[in-house]
């Protein structure tokens, strides 16, 4: 998809409709603790890699207990969870009502629902300001047009950092991409769109923001590149 063909409207129903029907009995079984492919497996740690390195570089920022972070595109609210359960307040947006549904009744489950606001909401039009803003594995689904508006915005809203992963693109991850549309079952697969270099530095200069970390995440068939940025 060309940016000058994005249809950011079209883009979000297409992502809300496959995160509350196929997209949720896939990512909520890869999250929770259902038997998995080999394949999938893989997916499950390398997530779980993501996560305790971008947990890491949450607590090096040394925000005090309480502090507010917003995990946009909570999914089934692993990381809200942690957050809460550390003393964080949290806030925790989803696009997929399905998704909130799961985040919520697993916090409830948990004992840590009173620290986290759950909202169905995108993250180009949530509000507020934040102590930290996290976002996993939900930009690698927009294509640079569609990345620059949500990063836009999650970035307006941090008080500093912006902890997110995105697919850097390289030739070797294109033609995997390319030859994906090839495979049977190829409808199991979640879009990858990956983001050019320039493109990434293009949004990071509109919004004022530079790297402090940054970490490519590969296990097995998980692959992401895991950022801190913050503002200048
Ligand atoms: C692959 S899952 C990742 C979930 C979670 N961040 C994690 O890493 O465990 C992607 C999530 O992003 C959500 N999502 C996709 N586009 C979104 C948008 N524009 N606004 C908010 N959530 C969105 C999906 O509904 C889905 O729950």
């Amino acid at each position: 998809m060309s940016s000058s063909s994005f249809n950011a409207e079209e883009h979000k129903n297409m992502l809300r409709s496959y995160f509350n029907g196929q997209g949720f009995q896939r990512w909520a079984s890869i999250y929770g603790d259902d038997k998995l492919s080999t394949v999938r497996n893989t997916v499950r740690q390398g997530h779980a890699v993501m996560m305790d390195k971008a947990f890491s570089w949450l607590q090096q920022l040394n925000l005090p207990k309480g502090a507010t972070i917003l995990d946009a595109g909570c999914g089934t609210g692993l990381f809200s969870i942690r957050l809460a359960k550390e003393g964080y307040k949290v806030k925790a947006v989803d696009i997929a009502s399905q998704m909130v549904e799961k985040a919520k009744a697993d916090a409830t489950m948990q004992g840590v629902n009173n620290n986290i606001d759950f909202e169905v909401n995108t993250i180009e039009s949530v509000k507020g300001t934040y102590d930290a803003v996290v976002c996993f594995d939900v930009l690698i689904h927009y294509p640079s047009e569609g990345f620059r508006q949500a990063f836009s915005n999650l970035s307006s809203l941090t008080r500093g950092s912006v902890i997110f992963t995105y697919a850097p693109y390289n030739n070797i991850l294109a033609f995997q991409h390319w030859l994906g549309g090839y495979f049977p079952k190829k409808e199991r697969r979640t879009t990858i769109q990956m983001i050019r270099a320039e493109e990434m530095e293009k949004a990071m200069t509109e919004n004022r923001m530079v790297t402090r970390n940054s970490e490519k995440i590969s296990w097995g068939f998980y692959h992401t590149m895991l950022m801190n940025t913050a503002r200048r």
